[in-house]
């Protein structure tokens, strides 16, 4: 009898494991939409509202749909005292990410409604997940610095509410809608790592909160979502755009990750990537600051030299992780802000994996001991 090896895919890459309705990259033209819309327009047209109600309706709302939607979102955003009071008492050395994972795992427990699955009912929860998790993270930037926090303003919109609840200040509309740009780039990317965890739990009939918490556990890693704050310790460890050549020499002969560059489906660039590096190019230019100038000398001077040594390109983490500085972000918000705008995403995929769901199991190859007995001295 003769076995054959199954062939493995180490990391799923290049593995199909399901269709979607939500976004897609169009290898063609290198281009990410969502639900049929290129980012690219979205990002210019749409505010983060629209796109989070694009992901989960599956069309742009209308005017009063859009007022409806904004309403609800705004009604939710306060915490109750008991999440207030359990998060106050997370240690202040807790990462941000932590933070709002346990967060979200302390909203499940308190939702009575936390096992409908229903479709109604997940739309109800990623809503009050997107109105609350800016509350978290803007008190946990805000503990960070020995800070009372700020309440949500209900009169502001989703971008502008975190500034003001994080610096009790609103930046100019130019910096606002830089970050908005970010969210929406950020909200979704079909079965990258973080969003494909939240639908291997959504496969076992889990809850929400369940594949939200373990979905924020895989974007915290530094090849996934915590590649934006890596890039700007990474920024901050070269120090100054004359040494971005030595120190990547180096640091590739060290075989050293050199942290948003680099994707697992865009290998000619990351189609996020002009659009955000824009946005980010104008923040530099309006704070007309020596320091920003020289970060972005020396980002650029990195990128280029990244790309002549090993032709590698840019992901989104790279201008975010600038940007996100540069609007005046400590370094362990940035990735919560992922979050914030990732969650949208996330739920949209558990929502639609319930829809059609099939309990997602691979299999893996044995290369372990051959079957043996229990030694004496354990029986
Ligand atoms: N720095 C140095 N070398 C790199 C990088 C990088 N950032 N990215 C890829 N490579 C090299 C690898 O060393 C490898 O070279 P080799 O074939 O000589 O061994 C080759 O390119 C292929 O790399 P893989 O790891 O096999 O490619 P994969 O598709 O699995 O990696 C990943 C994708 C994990 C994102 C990788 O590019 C990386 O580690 N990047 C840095 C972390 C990062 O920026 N993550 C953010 C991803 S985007 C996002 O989450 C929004």
């Amino acid at each position: 009898m003769t076995t054959t090896t199954p062939e493995i895919h180490r990391g799923l890459a290049g593995v199909v494991v399901d269709t979607t309705a939500i976004s897609t990259v169009i290898q063609e033209t290198n281009s990410l939409t969502y639900r049929g819309y290129a980012v690219q327009d979205l990002a210019a047209h749409c505010s983060f509202e629209e796109v989070a109600y694009l992901l989960w309706y599956g069309e742009l709302p209308d005017t009063q749909q859009l007022h409806e939607f904004r309403a609800r979102e705004r009604a939710l955003r306060p915490l109750d005292r008991t999440t207030a009071e359990l998060l106050a008492r997370l240690p202040e050395t807790c990462h941000p990410m932590d933070v709002l994972r346990t967060a979200v795992s302390f909203f499940g427990s308190e939702d009575p409604t936390e096992d409908d699955g229903s479709t109604a009912a997940n739309h109800a929860k990623s809503l009050a997940l997107l109105a609350k998790l800016p509350v978290v993270a803007a008190a946990d930037h805000r503990r960070r610095q020995g800070l009372a926090p700020i309440q949500p303003d209900p009169s502001l919109g989703y971008a502008e509410n975190f500034f003001h609840m994080c610096f009790g200040a609103l930046p100019s509309p130019e910096v606002v809608r830089c970050f908005e740009i970010s969210l929406i780039l950020y909200a979704e990317h079909s079965f990258n790592a973080s969003t494909f965890t939240a639908r291997v739990v959504t496969s076992t009939l889990s809850d929400l909160y369940s594949a939200v918490t373990a979905a924020i556990g895989a974007l915290k890693g530094p090849l996934h979502g915590g590649a934006n704050e890596a890039v700007m310790h990474m920024l901050n460890e070269i120090g100054d755009p004359q040494w971005a050549e030595k120190w990547l020499d180096e640091a590739l002969a060290d075989k050293r990750r050199i942290m948003g560059f680099g994707h697992r489906v865009y290998k000619h660039g990351d189609s996020r990537v002009p659009i955000m590096q824009e946005a980010t190019d104008l923040l530099v230019t309006s704070a007309d600051d020596a320091d920003a100038a020289r970060l972005a000398a020396l980002h650029s001077a990195l990128r280029h030299a990244m790309l002549s040594r090993k032709g590698i390109h840019p992901n989104l983490d790279y201008p975010a992780g600038l940007a996100y500085h540069l609007m005046g972000f400590d370094i362990p918000t940035f990735t919560p802000l992922f979050v914030m705008s990732r969650i949208t995403g996330w739920t949209a995929h558990i929502t639609e994996q319930l829809e059609h769901n099939s309990l997602i199991r691979p299999l893996g190859v044995y290369n372990g001991p051959g079957q043996r007995a229990v030694p004496a001295h354990a029986r």
